[in-house]
């Protein structure tokens, strides 16, 4: 793997400022000596995961998804109308509700969601846990959540302000900006509907249907593109330090790693253009294509991950990191102030009191700490605004993170300057 954009955009500033101020020069190639041995230990805690993982291999009997008899396709009824079933931004979710893998209305327990991605996509227990349990304190009652919107199924309880508003209505808490299909909200005023022109863009990434395979070699340039969309189209962007640091690459990374068709030849998933069609709903030819509301179907002869090849929480973060390497925006926390083409990323030192900085982020697991630690320090805030006491659902949280950093060895971080975050117009409801 290379990860030379970040020492060759050092080189290129330090070419054009260097006759005006060498000094300036010098510290550039400082950087860039610095980012050079930063992601040569990067690739080495990558090769060093990859040798943790099992030869892959293949067993058709077990890795075959059903989709017949109890897991027959079943669209929703009224889907998102408060009595109907929901269904949301997440075609993973959206698709196991219709097979009979979740609750046909759209509303699941916690453990029902560490089952289902098991069962269906080969989701390591440790990320179906710790995904689910989120929703639940940040989406749900606690125990159980919407994966589209508000729901009969999910009344307001003691010790809620309000109905549970499901993931559709979770912006900056778990939905965010710069998806792959979906829209940003402050942009076009929902967050789960398909945007034909961004599914077009994602489908053109392999026009030719007979080799095409939409893995991340295609999905994270994509993320670029989008995150670069955002940046330029949508004067409220924000880049969260969970919705866009943690939650956007497994948006991307997702895609690939559980939608792939497993087989003997492709071990790892091959992701054609008829299986992406399938998953997303979208139906027809490039220039026609349409997207039906909830109509996410399992493809017929689909294969899912290799039982011991779970996609867990250290598979995911190095993903989540190789991509940052790549294209080091990804890890910044900030957005455009108002208007478009502001993009201003929030200082890591002057967030977290200097526990962190920008030039350290890509060293070791800092990157990882500074994330998870960051929505812990984002949570009370985020959660008074839903709940009466913030006490348990902050135990809970605080648990799943801790169990997340436990292999990491993470630096302390007792407190944030949420401050930073007043410049961006679109971070409400984030802190
Ligand atoms: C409990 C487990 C899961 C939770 C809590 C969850 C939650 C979410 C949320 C909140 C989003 C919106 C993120 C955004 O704003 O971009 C999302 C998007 C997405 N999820 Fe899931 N998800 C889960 C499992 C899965 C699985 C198993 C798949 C398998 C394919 C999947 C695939 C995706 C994809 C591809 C997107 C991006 C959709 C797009 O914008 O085009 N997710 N998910
Ligand atoms: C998955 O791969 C197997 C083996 O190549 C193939 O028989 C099957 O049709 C594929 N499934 C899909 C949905 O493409």
């Amino acid at each position: 793997m290379k990860y030379s954009t970040a020492i060759v955009g050092a080189f290129a500033l330090c070419v054009s400022e260097v006759v005006a101020f060498p000094a300036a020069a010098i510290e550039y190639a400082a950087k860039a000596e610095r980012d050079a041995r930063t992601n040569e230990e990067l690739e080495s805690a990558i090769a060093s995961f990859e040798k943790t993982r099992r030869a892959v291999g293949f067993d058709a009997a077990a890795q075959y998804v059903s989709n017949q008899g109890q897991y027959a396709f079943n669209p929703p009824k009224n889907v998102n109308t408060p009595l109907g079933d929901q269904r949301g931004p997440c075609p993973g979710l959206n698709a196991m509700a219709n097979h009979g893998y979740l609750p046909h209305n759209g509303v699941a327990t916690i453990q029902q969601f560490i089952d289902g991605t098991y069962k269906v996509f080969g989701m390591g227990a440790d990320l179906g846990a710790f995904l689910a349990l989120y929703g639940a304190i940040f989406d749900g009652d606690l125990t159980k959540w919407s994966i589209g919107g508000p729901s009969i199924a999910t009344p307001s309880v003691l010790g809620l302000l309000g109905e549970p508003q499901g993931i559709s209505g979770s912006h900056n808490r778990y939905e965010g900006d710069a998806s792959p299909t979906r829209p940003d909200l402050y942009q076009y005023g929902n967050d789960y509907k398909v945007i034909i022109k961004q599914f077009e863009q994602m489908f053109a990434l392999q026009p030719d249907a007979a080799t095409a395979n939409y893995d991340l070699s295609v999905l994270t340039p994509f993320r670029a593109d989008r995150f670069q969309q955002s940046v330029s189209e949508n004067p409220y962007f924000f880049n969260g330090a969970f919705t866009g640091v943690a939650v956007q690459p497994a948006a991307y990374t997702f895609i690939y790693r559980f939608m792939g068709n497993k087989s003997a030849e492709y071990p790892e998933g091959r992701l054609d253009q008829e299986t992406l069609k399938s998953f997303f709903s979208v139906t027809g030819t490039p220039g026609n294509f349409k997207w039906t509301e909830g109509y996410e179907k399992i493809p017929d002869n689909w294969y899912k991950r290799a039982i011991g090849d779970e996609y867990t929480i250290p598979f995911f973060l190095t993903d989540l990191l190789a991509a940052a390497a790549q294209y080091p925006k990804f890890l910044s926390i900030g957005g455009n102030t108002g208007t478009v083409n502001s993009f201003t990323g929030v200082d890591p030192a002057d967030l977290t009191g200097g526990v962190f900085n920008a030039d350290t982020l890509l060293e070791g697991n800092n990157a990882v700490c500074y994330i998870f630690q960051l929505a812990e320090q984002m949570a009370p805030d985020v959660l008074k605004g839903i709940l009466t006491d913030v006490t348990r659902p902050m135990d809970m949280l605080t648990q799943g993170i801790t169990q997340v950093l436990k292999p990491y060895n993470c630096p302390v971080l007792q407190d944030i300057d949420k401050s930073q975050f007043a410049q961006f117009p679109g971070a409400k409801g984030a802190y």
